[in-house]
């Protein structure tokens, strides 16, 4: 299957890369877009990197790949500016967009349809198209402002997907609440996996990815 997974500048950027690996190991296609928010937040979360400009945004995506984009799948870089690329027509199909994290900054752009960059056209053309896209937002709390974005976009047909564990299968470790988040993605998005375990069956620990 091909997916485009957009990363924006929410908190937990570990979400979107850990969406990304578990796609990627599964054997799945990835057409990959990163906003400058997204690299700014996953630069100084996942690599304790200092603030750009000290750290260039390409850096940072070669960090994110080395240790997130290996499998049997692909992966295929896509700049945000790029309009022309296959992810910004309705033509050429994807089983699935997903945005993780994703910004009250991104979900507005969405739930109005006024996107300015290839992350918000791509979930605007899933919407057109009655194809699956999914959200894990992440903020808290949350305004008014924001709830009515959420309840816009459910009701033109995203899934909105809080970035927000549960705790029920006693989770052993900071990983298996990522996975957590991920899995629920993935079921989603229609994606065989074995992340996560049945209720009640206590997480195995894993090591923080
Ligand atoms: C360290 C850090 C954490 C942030 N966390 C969040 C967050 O959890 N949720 C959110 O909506 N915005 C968060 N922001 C703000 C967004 O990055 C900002 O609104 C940005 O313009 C989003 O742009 P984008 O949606 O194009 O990536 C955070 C910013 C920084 C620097």
């Amino acid at each position: 299957m091909r997916f485009f997974l957009g990363l924006t500048g929410a908190s937990g950027a570990i979400y979107g890369a850990r969406t990304l690996s578990a796609l990627v190991a599964l054997g799945h296609d990835v057409g990959l877009c990163a906003s400058p928010s997204a690299l700014q937040v996953a630069g100084h979360e996942m690599f304790q990197l200092g603030p750009k400009p000290d750290v260039a945004d390409h850096e940072i995506m070669a960090l994110l790949l080395h240790r997130f984009g290996q499998g049997t799948g692909s992966v295929e870089l896509v700049h945000q500016s790029d309009l022309t690329c296959r992810y910004a027509s309705g033509s050429a199909k994807v089983d699935g967009v997903v945005i993780s994290p994703c910004s009250m900054s991104t979900l507005a752009t969405i739930a109005n349809g006024s996107g300015r960059n290839l992350i918000h056209r791509a979930a605007d053309v899933a919407l057109k198209e009655r194809r699956k896209l999914v959200l894990v937002a992440r903020e808290t709390p949350l305004s008014e402002i924001h709830l009515n974005n959420m309840l816009t976009v459910t009701r033109a047909g995203a899934v909105v997907l809080p970035a927000a564990p549960g705790f029920y299968n006693l989770p052993t470790g900071v990983a298996a609440l990522i996975d957590f988040v991920v899995a629920r993605t993935l079921d989603q998005l229609g994606v065989e996996h074995t992340l996560g375990t049945p209720w009640g069956i206590p997480a195995p620990e894993t090591e923080t990815p």
